[in-house]
């Protein structure tokens, strides 16, 4: 999975750094060897800051915790319920 944090002026000054350093964090501390971080210049799109970019699809308003959300359910789907066995 790719990921252009906007480090744009306005995305900046709106702490898309902060969004990175989640990413970066998480990245490391869950191991995931397939997220591949990138800063990005200013995408054009500045009035809907900070924004993030995911496998190429821009998502905006982004923050730490949205953006990790959206790479953690992308990289490590959720197991599926098992259902559950009647004992008697
Ligand atoms: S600075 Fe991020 S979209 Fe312009």
């Amino acid at each position: 999975m790719k990921v252009e944090v906007c480090t744009g002026r306005t995305c900046k000054s709106r702490f898309s750094g902060y969004i990175l350093t989640r990413l970066e964090n998480d990245k490391k501390n869950l191991n995931l060897k397939k997220l591949i971080l990138h800063e990005c210049p200013c995408t054009g799109n500045c009035k809907k800051w900070p924004n993030v970019i995911f496998d190429g699809k821009k998502e905006e308003y982004m923050n730490p915790a949205k953006a990790s959300k959206i790479v953690l359910d992308t990289l490590n789907p959720k197991p599926k319920k098992q259902a559950l066995k009647k004992t008697k």
